[in-house]
């Protein structure tokens, strides 16, 4: 961080103008520094919602929201969905290089070693409802695991964090793979460490003891692609509910299991599943115009879901190589005329040429392709979240451990504009109308 200007601000009582550091980054918008603003003048800022705050510096990932522009650790996501495979970009997220050949063998077989659960963790899941929905049981056991692998929680050893950092990666396949399964009455699968991560899911969500499963290479790969393009989004919600997890010194297990269920909501990494159940509820090409109207009516709470971004405000590019994907994926499977993607392409089209989106930026984003890949690879929308919650866990550690090692890394702790009532007498009970 550099500081090349200074901003002035006049609080409006006639005093001296504060002097605030501006600090410029490698790329992105400069920051002013308000760290001793309150120390100076008594005052906090107000941003709801974290619409003009950089809550923290980090060199993961960049986003660039009207250009369109994702990169983790400088590469383009273009780049890494076109030539790296979803071990790769674990590595370079958390290391900041793209691994060797020999590196990448390393790492692979440390997540491989890794990849199996405690077998009385797999008790738990009896505890469950066999409807619980698989983020229910993805959020609980996950936090669990520090009830199992406590061996390495002391935060401030970077090799403890980084062994955490394996453990997630490696098991939460596994953990959310085994809630599908438990919805479904069917018996758990091991691990399969010979396939690759994306293939070993699928094996862990479909094979049954009953017939051989061989996963189709084509489907593993749009599934892998479906991992690298949700691996890691800079200081969203889930990410930066983990980093304030986190900055209490809570062990990695309990702050990803808080992430998680941040990452449950619909307007976050729920909008998939709700997505997919929204293109349900249509159900026909000639109720979506209904649908549209609804979305524009400032009286009518409904969002068109999987349509707009907080931060992408021309296109979101994961959505661009999410649609391409999209396309192989049901040409592979036959499933061009499928009625329920044509009503996604015919909302996707209508959409966009409405004044409406158009005018408020609102394009689709990842989750209103991805929901439809996910459908097509017999995933059902229960679990879109949990594998968005699988793909993000690298990102999530990575944010973790960063934050971590930042020596200057504090508790953190938010102010407020306290609105209630002001200080009055507790009165005996006696007296009180
Ligand atoms: N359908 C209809 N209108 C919308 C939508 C939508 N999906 N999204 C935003 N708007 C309208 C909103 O009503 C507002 O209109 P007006 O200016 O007339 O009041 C305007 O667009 C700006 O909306 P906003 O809520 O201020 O925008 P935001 O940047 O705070 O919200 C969002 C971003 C993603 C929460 C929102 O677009 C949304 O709810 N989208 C649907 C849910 C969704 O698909 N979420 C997945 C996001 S991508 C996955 C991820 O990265 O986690």
């Amino acid at each position: 961080m550099e500081q090349k200007k200074v901003a002035k601000l006049d609080l409006g009582n006639g005093e001296q103008l504060i002097e605030l550091p501006i600090l410029s980054g490698s790329m992105g918008p400069d920051v002013i520094d308000i760290r001793k603003l309150h120390a100076t003048s008594g005052m906090f800022t107000y941003d709801p919602g974290f619409l003009s705050t950089a809550s923290s510096s980090s060199e993961i990932t960049f986003i660039d929201g009207d250009k369109g522009i994702l990169l983790y650790r400088g590469y383009p996501i273009e780049q890494l969905a076109e030539h790296c495979d979803f071990m790769e970009v674990c590595y370079l997220l958390m290391k900041g290089e793209l691994p060797t050949n020999d590196q990448r063998d390393k790492f692979v077989k440390s997540i491989n070693e890794h990849s199996m659960v405690h077998e009385q963790l797999i008790r738990f899941y009896a505890g469950f409802r066999r409807d619980a929905h698989p983020m229910a049981v993805t959020v609980g056991v996950v936090g669990a695991l520090s009830a199992f692998y406590h061996e390495a929680l002391d935060v401030s050893d970077a090799s403890h964090r980084d062994l955490s950092a394996i453990h997630l990666i490696a098991k939460l396949p596994n953990i959310t793979a085994m809630a599908y399964k438990y919805n479904r009455g069917h018996p758990f699968n091991y691990p399969c460490n010979h396939l690759s991560y994306a293939a070993n899911f699928m094996h862990m969500m479909f094979a049954v003891p009953a017939e051989e499963y061989k996963p189709n290479p084509v489907l593993a790969r749009a599934l892998d692609r479906i991992l690298i393009l949700h691996a890691d989004h800079e200081q969203n919600a889930s990410t930066s509910t983990v980093r304030l997890a986190g900055s209490s010194g809570a062990n990695p297990f309990a702050c990803i299991s808080a992430g998680i269920a941040c990452l449950w909501g619909p307007a976050h990494g729920g909008a998939n599943e709700a997505c997919l159940n929204m293109l349900e509820e249509i159900g026909d090409e000639s109720r979506i115009g209904k649908y549209i109207d609804r979305a524009k009516d400032s009286n009518d709470s409904f969002r068109l879901v999987g349509f707009g971004h907080r931060v992408y405000k021309n296109f979101d590019p994961r959505a661009k190589l999410m649609r391409e994907t999209c396309h192989e994926v049901l040409n592979e499977l036959g499933l061009q005329d499928d009625p329920l993607f044509k009503l996604a392409m015919k909302l996707e089209k209508i959409a966009l040429e409405d004044e409406y989106f158009i005018s408020r930026k609102l394009y689709p984003n990842v989750d209103f392709y991805s929901g439809i890949v996910q459908r097509a690879l017999g995933i059902p929308s229960s679990m879109f979240t949990a594998i968005f919650a699988t793909a993000r866990t690298v990102g999530w550690v990575a944010q973790w451990s960063e934050m971590i090692a930042d020596p200057a890394q504090k508790i953190g702790r938010p102010r407020q504009l306290y609105t209630g009532v002001t200080t009055r007498k507790v009165l005996p009970i006696s007296e009180r109308k």
